[in-house]
This record gives structure tokens, sequence and C-alpha cells, in this order.
């Protein structure tokens, strides 16, 4: 580890980013473009330009970036050669409403990437491809009912925005979680059709499928449950669920919209060994682009073929958004993949430098997840086990500490997810990691010290 060159703490200057968020908010709603961009310190901060593994705010700070557009630049930001591959399309136009060669170069690709796909569909966005796969599964199995678990995150809209964090006095019994919408205007019609369970317990799931399994047409989850905290399945719960599901002829849906080639080029699937009948992919997929993809067995992707479900959206596989996804792959699959291999040691290196400081600061900061994508956050004591659920987070995790660190480290020229998740990417070099441990040290002694 190198030696602390970020103490003492810097003074950084955020007055443009102030300045911009006040005019904004006269035009734009909140400011911003997405309420999860809303609530950053001092204000929602606004940037100028991004290269590689950094971030340049408009007061001219500099990040070292490890949220990344929340993951999807995965070869950091504006990689020669998706940038070369986007400026080589522009002059054939963006939009055909009709076919194009590079969609099916995708789709070649996509494929022989990704477990279960016998077919894809690409769309533009996450939130679109995972009704498109709920669609798919009712229509497949006359089933009105989707399972969904506590803590995982499937897309903003109606139909599934249901328990993705909920109030602990709001969400119900442990084991039978009473479905929790977040926003004020949401159908509770729609969510009608959503039930809730507790993710990591087998038990559960044989007990609601024995029950319910006539009117469930899928259950939906992260396979590695990124949006809370960076969670592993439990050994054997994903196979478990597997031969549930097999049982009772519900539709598998892993939503891989992070984890998809971001924990191996197939996905979570590939890394866990479990292929499920449908999944959906975005965010690392167009490496920064608006691209999305749903997936699986043919079974279920022809009764897209058919027409008799149905998907549209205008600006699917622009040409765009195609060359940017294709330049990506490519770039992840060159050299038999060794970038991830790199990307993962300098992942497990900050995973293990973090863990290190947390104990010199003697702070109980708790590290979990995988080199590609982890969390950090604070447990009431240090070395406790590792986070299993949705519960368990919101019962033993600091938010408030989780906060002054948060901010602590954007001081230091640290950028981290607000839910204090870390994405790397291929471009994040030793020095980096060197910049990014020291700037950490002097995060947490502010932090110890306060
Ligand atoms: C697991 C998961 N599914 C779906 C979505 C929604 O994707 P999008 O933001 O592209 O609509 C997200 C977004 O963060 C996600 O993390």
């Amino acid at each position: 580890m190198t030696a602390n060159l970020h103490a003492p703490t810097p003074t950084r200057n955020y007055s443009a980013s102030v300045e911009l968020h006040r005019e904004a908010s006269d035009v734009l709603a909140g400011g911003v473009n997405s309420n999860f961009r809303m609530g950053g310190q001092p204000a929602p901060l606004f940037f100028d330009r991004a290269e590689g593994p950094y971030l340049y705010d408009v007061d001219g700070n500099r990040y070292v970036d490890y949220v990344l557009g929340m993951g999807p630049n995965i070869l950091g930001h504006a990689h020669p050669k998706v940038v070369q591959a986007v400026a080589g399309t522009l002059e054939k136009g963006v939009l055909y409403a009709g076919q194009h060669r590079d969609e099916v170069e995708l789709a070649l690709r996509f494929c022989a990437m990704v477990p279960c796909a016998d077919q894809v569909r690409f769309g533009s966005s996450g939130s679109e491809m995972d009704q498109a796969a709920l669609r798919m599964a009712r229509a497949a199995t006359g089933g009105r009912l989707v399972v969904k678990f506590e803590g995982h995150y499937h897309g903003w809209f109606d139909t599934i925005l249901v328990s993705v964090h909920p109030p602990l006095d709001e969400a119900g019994p442990e084991e039978a979680p009473v479905p929790h919408l977040p926003t004020q205007g949401q159908s509770a019609a729609a969510a009608q059709d959503v039930a809730v369970l507790p993710w990591n317990d087998l038990g559960v799931v044989k007990r609601f499928l024995t029950q319910h399994a006539h009117e469930t047409a899928a259950l939906i989850m992260e396979p590695i449950l990124c949006n809370t905290c960076v969670v592993m399945p439990a050994p054997g719960y994903l196979e478990g669920v597997r031969a549930l599901c097999d049982r009772h002829g519900v539709v598998l849906i892993f939503d891989e919209v992070i984890t998809g080639f971001r924990v191996a080029p197939g996905g979570a699937q590939e890394l866990l060994g479990v292929t499920p009948d449908l999944a959906v992919y975005a965010k690392a997929l167009g490496g920064g682009f608006p691209i999305a993809a749903v997936a699986g067995k043919r079974q279920y992707m022809e009764l897209l073929g058919t027409g008799a479900v149905l998907h549209g959206g205008s600006y699917n596989t622009n040409l765009v958004s195609t060359a940017a996804a294709l330049a990506t792959l490519e770039e992840l699959a060159s050299d038999g993949g060794a970038s991830y291999g790199q990307m993962e040691a300098r992942g497990q290196r900050l995973i293990d430098g973090l863990r290190e400081l947390g104990r010199r600061a003697e702070l109980p900061l708790h590290v979990q997840g995988l080199p590609g994508a982890f969390n950090t956050c604070f447990t009431s004591e240090q070395g406790e086990p590792d986070i299993t659920s949705y519960r368990d987070y919101a019962r033993r995790t600091d938010a408030g500490l989780q906060r002054r660190l948060l901010k602590a480290l954007q001081d230091q020229g640290v950028r981290v997810t607000s839910r204090g998740t870390w994405f790397m990417s291929t471009v994040h070099d030793e020095a980096q990691i060197d910049d990014t441990l020291a700037a950490a040290e002097a995060a947490l002694a502010e932090v110890s010290a306060e």
C-alpha cells in the first residue's frame, strides 16, 4: 500500500455543481433526470467529461470512478474502440425502423456468450426488457402471479416495482412479506399480480410453489443480489430454485442487468452454473450506450417470434447502440477474455485493501461481493459474517456511517454509488487502486474522527 498522499482532508469546492443544480431545478424536475440521481452531497454533482477510470466535475474535481454510469461502463469511459465504432456508424444514419446487418452480428455474438440464449431480442433499457420477460412467462404458462424477492430491483415500472427496499416496519412478516409499493401514483392493481418472498431461503420457495404453482408464471431474481449489498446466493439455492421451477412448470427468469458481462462473460448463470429459462441483460452489454436484451430458451423466445407476445420500441437496435455493444463484446472477448482476469485481480486487491484499512481504523467496515462488483457498508462489529438477505442488510448496517464514508471518499476523489456499491472496469489499473486505497485510508480516518 502506498503512503497516504491524501491526508489531511482536502477542501474540495463543489460550488459550480451547487449553482448549476439550483439553476437546473427551475426547469428540470428536481434538477435531475432520474430520481436515483437526487440527493448528492452537498448537491447532485454535475460533470464535464470522463475518460477511462476518471470522471471530472464542473468544479474541476477529478474522481476515480467506481459508479461507471451505475455499472455500464465496464471498459471505462470513452473507450477508444467503442468511440471509434460509434463514430464509424454516424454517417450511415441512426434509426431505420428496419433491420441491419450489425444486429444479426450482435445476436450471434450474444448467443455465443450467454448460456441460456437460444435466441435474443434487443431493446433499450433493462426495465422494459424485464417487462418483456414477464409477458412471455405469463403467455407461456397462463399463470397470473410473478414471484419477486425482497431487496431485488427489476426496473421502475408499476408491474414489478415492489418491495425493493421497504421500510422494515411496513414490510410484514419475514417469511411472508407484505408487498410494498414505494411510489405515489403506482397502480396497485398492476402490483396485485406480484408475490414477494425473502431471498436465499429455499424452504420458503418450496412452500409457496406447493400452494400457488397453478397460478404462478415466473420467479424473477437477481442471481447475485447486486441491488442490496451484493449478496451471493447460498450454496445450492439457485440449483434448488431451478429444480422447483422445473417440477412446477414455472419460468425461471434471471435479471442479469448488472451481472451480465460483468461477473463473467455470460453473466452469473455462467459463473454459477445454473441456467434460467429467460434472462435480461443491459448495462455492461452496451459499454455505456442504451441497449438491453431478453434472451432464453427457444420455446419462450418463439412467443415473440410468432408475434403471439408483443415487444416493440422505436429505438431498439439503433445503429449507435448496436455498434457500441458489438465493440464492447468484442473487446471483452478479446485475448480469450484476458481483461476479466486483470479486472478481477485488481478488484480483489481493492477488496483486500479496504478490509485491511477498516481493521486498522478499528471501524466495522464490511466488504462483500465479487471483484467486479462489491459493496462496502458498516455493521456493528468487525469481522461479522456476510449479509445474506435484504432484511439482514437493513437490520445490521449503519446508514449514517455509510453516508459519512461516501462523502469523505468523494472529498478524497473517489466516487462510489450511494448504496456503497463499487463497480470495476477493465481500465482501472494498479496506480488507480493505489490512489483509491490511499484515499480510503484518509476517508476512514475522517469517519473515525467524527
Ligand atoms: C437488476 C436490475 N434490473 C433492472 C434494472 C433497470 O434497468 P434500466 O435502468 O436500464 O431500466 C436495473 C437498473 O439498475 C437493475 O439493476
